[in-house]
C-alpha cells in the first residue's frame, strides 16, 4: 500500500496509507489495547462508508460509539464541537479512547478538535472520503472550528495518530468535489518543485475517466509527501508552512463574500490565479509566472476568474479577518516562480499594498 510518512519535527511521525480498500486497515491504524472508538462522521457519510468503517474496527475494538452530525460547513461550530463532547461524556469514553473522524476536511477539522481537546487530548485517527481531504485537510494537525467572524478562527495543532485514505470513497465524489481536492494539488506543485511535466500528469489524471480511481492513490501520495516535507520542517507554522497557504488569502475571502457558498477548494483555484498576479505585480517574480498558474488552472478546468458579481473591493475588504493577518492586516504567500515559494524580508509571508491586491482582484474578473 502506498504510504507516506509524515514526521513533523519534535512530534511521533505518522503513516498515511493510501489505497484502493484502506479502510480494511482502520484497526490497525487506531492501534490495538485501546478502549472505545469514537466514530465521528456526517450523515451523508455515515451512510456511505460508517458501516464499512465499524466492520474493520469490530475484530479488535468491541466498543464503537457513533457520533454523528449533520453534514455541511455550517456544522464546523463551537456548538457542534460541544455536542459531540458531551456525547463522549455521555458514552462513558474514557482518556483511553482514540477518536476517529471519517469524512472530508470539516470533519477531520472538528474531529480532531474534539481529540484534541477531550481529556485534555486523547489520540485520533484521520480516515478522510474526499481528495481535499486526503492531499491536505487530514494532514499535518491542523484541527478546529470556524466562528462567524472567520474560518478557522478556534483551533489547535494535533496530529493524527494515522490517516487511512481508501480512495474507493472518491467513487462518490461529484465533479465539484474533486475539483475542490485538485486545486490544494495544484498548490502543493506550485509551491513543492512542481514543472510543466507535473501539471501535464495530473491534467492527464484528471480526465482519464472512470480509470482515474486506479491512478488516484500515487498521485494522492505524491501530493501528500510535498506537504508532509513542509510539515516535517515546520509543524506549526512558525515559519516555512506559510507556504502551503497560497491561494488561501483571496481564497478565504471569496468563501467569506460568497457567504460560504463558494466552495473552499474553488475559492483556492482562483485565489491562485490572483495571487499569482499579485506576486508578478509585487515584482518577486516574472509575468510568465501568472501566465503559466492561469493555464494550468484552465487544463484542469478550474475556476481563474471572480464569480460574476463579486466586488474586488469586497473581496479585499474581507482579507482583513484572515486569521493569518497580523495588526488586521493580511499577508500572502507568494511564489518566486513556478514551483518555488517567495520568501521575503519578513519571512515567507508578504504585506502587500491594497492597491496591488485591488488590481490582481480587478485584472481576474
Ligand atoms: N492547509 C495548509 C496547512 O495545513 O498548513
Amino acid at each position: 500500500m502506498p504510504t507516506v510518512v509524515v514526521a513533523p519535527a519534535g512530534q511521533e511521525p505518522y503513516d498515511l496509507l493510501v489505497e484502493r480498500g484502506a479502510l480494511g486497515a482502520l484497526a490497525r491504524a487506531v492501534g490495538e489495547g485501546t478502549g472505545a472508538v469514537a466514530l465521528v462522521a456526517d450523515a451523508r457519510v455515515f451512510g456511505l462508508w460508517g458501516e464499512r468503517a465499524r466492520a474493520a474496527l469490530a475484530p479488535t475494538h468491541r466498543r464503537v460509539v457513533p457520533l454523528i452530525f449533520p453534514d455541511g460547513e455550517a456544522s464546523k461550530t463551537r456548538e457542534t464541537w460541544a455536542r459531540l463532547t458531551d456525547a463522549l461524556v455521555a458514552a462513558g469514553v474514557g482518556r483511553d479512547g482514540v477518536v476517529v473522524g471519517l469524512g472530508g476536511g470539516v470533519t477531520t477539522d472538528l474531529a480532531g478538535f474534539v481529540a484534541a481537546t477531550y481529556a485534555r487530548g486523547v489520540p485520533w485517527v484521520a480516515a478522510p472520503t474526499t481528495l481535499l481531504g486526503m492531499v491536505d485537510a487530514a494532514v499535518g494537525g491542523k484541527t478546529g472550528v470556524d466562528l462567524p467572524a472567520g474560518k478557522n478562527l478556534v483551533g489547535a495543532f494535533h496530529h493524527p495518530r494515522a490517516v487511512v485514505a481508501d480512495v474507493d470513497a472518491l467513487a462518490t465524489l461529484g465533479n465539484e468535489l474533486v475539483d475542490c481536492g485538485v486545486a490544494e494539488m495544484v498548490k502543493h506543485l506550485l509551491v513543492g518543485g512542481g514543472g510543466a511535466a507535473d501539471f501535464a500528469a495530473l491534467a492527464r489524471w484528471r480526465a482519464s475517466g472512470p480509470a482515474w480511481l486506479d491512478d488516484a492513490a500515487d498521485h494522492v501520495a505524491a501530493s501528500v509527501a510535498i506537504k508532509a516535507a513542509v510539515v516535517r520542517e515546520d509543524p506549526q507554522e512558525a515559519g516555512r508552512r506559510a507556504v502551503l497557504n497560497l491561494g488561501h488569502t483571496v481564497g478565504h475571502a471569496l468563501e467569506r463574500v460568497s457567504g460560504y457558498d463558494l466552495p473552499h477548494g474553488l475559492a483556492v483555484a482562483i485565489g491562485l490565479a490572483v495571487e499569482a498576479r499579485i506576486t508578478v505585480a509585487a515584482g518577486l517574480a516574472p509575468p510568465e509566472v501568472a501566465v503559466a498558474v492561469a493555464a494550468a488552472l484552465a487544463a484542469l478546468g478550474l475556476p481563474a476568474r471572480l464569480p460574476a458579481g463579486v466586488a474586488p473591493a469586497a473581496v479585499l475588504a474581507a482579507t482583513a479577518v484572515d486569521k493569518k493577518g497580523l495588526g488586521g492586516r493580511a499577508r500572502y504567500a507568494l511564489l518566486a516562480g513556478v514551483g518555488r515559494p517567495a520568501r521575503g524580508p519578513a519571512g515567507w509571508t508578504h504585506d502587500v499594498p491594497d492597491a496591488v491586491v485591488l488590481a490582481a482582484l480587478e485584472a481576474s474578473r
